[in-house]
């Protein structure tokens, strides 16, 4: 399937509607995903990536109706991860020869990859490619975002950056640019592939936005390899990117919690109220672990200044949906927020000690060694937590 994007760019991607885990199991895509291939015909022909492996036969086959193979004359590897190069070896069947232009990193992924000698061009940020009718391709080494071997590429003339995995998001849709797509839809799924995909990188981020902006040149669009286009306002991403990657919070907290017999549920509702009744201005958003999405608790915390996680103790430790959360999040980098711990207990009471030092562990500014309470939680026991969570608000300012 073609698709005019502009000029003599067409979308010949791959729309995903069936996608409900990215990443092996780890990333949730409730609204499916693309996987973004662009063929530009100048009086050189280009093709920018291809599409996940399981689509490989499929996009070759796609590809065959809209042109001649032997035409591509040169084909951009931005990114060798498997989503963007996994159709590369079916092509190469067909084209072999053809020259492959990617960062030096993206050879080694490539080759780690597929084990393939194809002619690689090993290209740098400000090498050039020209592709005919005065018009060139620029590329730029965005190691990290996502892989070290990541780049863009921007077409002059045209105006349009191909970002790859940076501004993308895991989207289905037919409509294909940012101004025809539901805008909550849109920003809810931008938010959660920052928050669970880019978090890590985010002082890259910074930087390879300010490097861009700082070439001055004028931008059109934002071409990523997920999800829609932006064409209407593309700068509007890369500013919501710049805030996204400073430490980013709003005025949440969010409680994270799992329970066994109700008691841990039971402080965490005491804890909430608590944390309203100091502070009517905070949202403040329940999770119990072992029944949400990750992925979408990862992005609520990506958006509080302060999380209060509990777990009553099991086996002089914590329940394991809590401590897959907590080594998710001390992967992710978090900076700049604060925590609080709080469970119940029967007799030894680890809990809230192994929390703190976990979240300790992950960059979050812990209050203080946490609150505990014995068996199923008193009335006393939940005013103590009621107290607590007027304390939580004090502090998380
Ligand atoms: Fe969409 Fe890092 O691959």
């Amino acid at each position: 399937m073609r698709f005019i994007v502009k000029g003599n760019i067409s979308w010949v991607g791959k729309i995903d509607w069936e996608l409900r885990k990215f990443h092996g199991d780890e990333y949730s895509t409730h609204k499916g995903s693309t996987y973004n291939s662009y063929l530009i015909e100048e009086e050189k022909v280009v093709l920018i990536d291809t599409v996940w492996a399981p689509f490989a036969d499929e996009f070759v086959e796609n590809l065959k109706k809209e042109i001649d193979l032997s035409r591509i004359d040169y084909i951009i590897a931005n990114h060798a991860e498997i989503d963007h190069s996994g159709a590369l070896p079916r092509l190469m069947e067909e084209i072999p020869n053809t020259p492959i232009y990617c960062t030096a990193n993206g050879i080694k992924s490539l080759k780690g990859h597929y084990h393939k000698d194809w002619d690689f061009h090993p290209v740098k940020t400000g090498d050039t490619l020209e592709i005919g009718n005065g018009k060139q391709l620029i590329f730029v080494e965005a190691p990290m975002l996502h892989w070290p071997d990541s780049m863009f590429c921007y077409l002059t003339d045209d105006n349009v950056l191909f970002s790859n995995d940076a501004f993308g998001q895991h989207y289905a849709s037919e409509k294909m640019f940012n101004d025809l797509v539901d805008p909550c839809e849109l920003w809810t799924e931008c938010m959660k592939y920052y928050a669970n995909i880019l978090t890590p990188f985010s002082p890259l981020v910074k930087r390879k936005i300010e490097e861009f902006v700082s070439l001055n040149v004028p931008l059109d669009m934002i071409c990523t390899s997920h999800g829609v286009i932006w064409r209407k306002d593309p700068l509007q991403i890369v500013n919501k990117y710049m805030e996204w990657c400073q430490a980013y919070s709003e005025n949440q907290i969010t409680i994270i919690y799992d329970t066994m017999w109700d008691g841990t549920r039971r402080m965490a509702e005491e804890i909430a109220k608590g944390i309203v009744d100091e502070n009517k201005d905070v949202t403040v958003k329940l999770f119990k672990l072992s029944s949400s999405d990750k992925n979408d608790v990862i992005t609520e915390i990506f958006r509080s200044k302060g999380i209060v996680v509990g777990s009553p103790t099991i086996n002089k430790g914590i329940l394991t949906s809590v401590a897959g959360t907590l080594e998710e999040i001390r992967g992710l980098g978090f900076r700049n927020k604060k925590a609080a711990v709080f469970g119940t207990y029967g007799w030894s009471g680890e809990s809230p000690a192994m929390l703190k030092r976990m979240l300790e562990e992950a960059g979050f500014k812990v209050m203080d060694d946490g609150l505990k309470a014995l068996w199923n939680p008193t009335d006393a026991a939940l005013e103590e937590c009621f107290q607590y969570g007027k304390k939580i608000a004090m502090e998380f300012t």
